[in-house]
């Protein structure tokens, strides 16, 4: 008789997320499965193994059918937990595997994961989960395996919150690539490539996000506006006339900083003030 194999953590989807965590555990030496969504028969092995926790990294609109079909096929079990990681959608989406006893929960990665073939690792990153209590010890046990923290939260306003994920993620792509054509347009061409101005804007986004990290977002600004100096906005202004869309990014980014700066005090009013004219101007 051949003993069925056990697995603590089944994934269930090989796409951007699903390698992100499979990276992960790997390095993590963590066992778990990986399972491909789209294979009809996926859950006939799943049936011979045992997911105490089945992270569902599939599309978010294959969220619900999928966990109508862990439910129907008796894939979990009272106790076991059924997590989903999609930001948008909340764990009523997982209410099949709730009706046959399993937790149920949203484990939102604050993680961006471009390529599946290239995924950041986890570990010293956070993760946001709102749902049932046992699905949250289950998330955390594995989240302290791989190093991610897991944060508890309850009544998630799903748009509001996936905005504020989309703008880290979104926004500090769009920096870098603004950054990037203006420091490709800044030196010789023989000197600067794609590669390298790539690189430019990555190293300061990576410092960026330990200060964030580090100090707080609140504290962690590093601008010529620190040390009153307005004239190096208004020549930055001035360079990128010829760059519209930076330009468009650095005034949003402007406005933030200085609402932000106004509101904690410790800037000269006089330097806000002027940073405001050049703004408006
Ligand atoms: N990528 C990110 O930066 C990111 C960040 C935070 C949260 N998330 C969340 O992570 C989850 C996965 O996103 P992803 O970025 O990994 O997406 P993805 O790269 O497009 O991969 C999604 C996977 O879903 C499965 N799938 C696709 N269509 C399906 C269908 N009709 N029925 C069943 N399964 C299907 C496929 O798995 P197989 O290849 O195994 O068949 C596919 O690889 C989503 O809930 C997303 O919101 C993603």
């Amino acid at each position: 008789m051949t003993r069925a194999k056990t697995a603590q953590i089944i994934l269930v989807g090989g796409g951007r997320m699903g390698s992100a965590f499979a990276r992960s555990l790997e390095d993590s030496r963590v066992p778990f499965e990986l399972v491909r969504a789209r294979d009809p028969s996926w859950t006939i092995g799943a049936r011979r193994r045992r997911a105490r926790l089945l992270l569902l990294t599939v599309t978010d609109s294959a969220i619900a059918s999928t966990a109508e079909r862990v439910a129907s096929e008796a894939l979990v079990a009272r106790g076991d937990s059924v997590v989903h990681c999609a930001g948008m959608r909340g764990p009523a989406e997982l209410v099949a595997a709730s009706s046959v006893g399993a937790w149920v929960g949203a484990m939102h990665p604050l993680v961006a994961v471009a390529s599946a073939e290239r995924p950041p690792s986890l570990r010293g990153l956070s993760a946001s989960f709102e749902g049932d209590r046992g699905a949250f010890d289950s998330v955390c046990a594995m989240g302290a395996r791989l190093g991610l923290s897991v944060f508890w939260l309850e009544g998630v306003d799903r748009p509001r919150y996936h905005a504020a994920a989309a703008l880290c993620a979104t926004g500090g792509v769009a920096l870098a690539q603004a950054a990037a054509v203006l420091f490709r347009a800044a030196a010789s061409s023989s000197t600067t490539t794609e590669d390298s101005s790539s690189r430019f804007a990555s190293s300061l986004l990576a410092s960026v996000a330990h200060n964030v990290g580090a100090v707080g977002a609140a504290d962690a600004l590093a601008s010529p506006l620190l040390r009153g100096d307005t004239q190096a906005v208004s020549r930055h202004l001035e360079a990128m006339a010829l760059h519209p869309p930076a330009a468009a990014l650095y005034r949003a980014a402007l406005a933030q900083v200085i609402a932000s700066l106004d509101e904690r005090g410790g800037v000269d009013s006089a330097v806000l003030a002027r940073a405001r004219a050049l703004l408006d101007g």
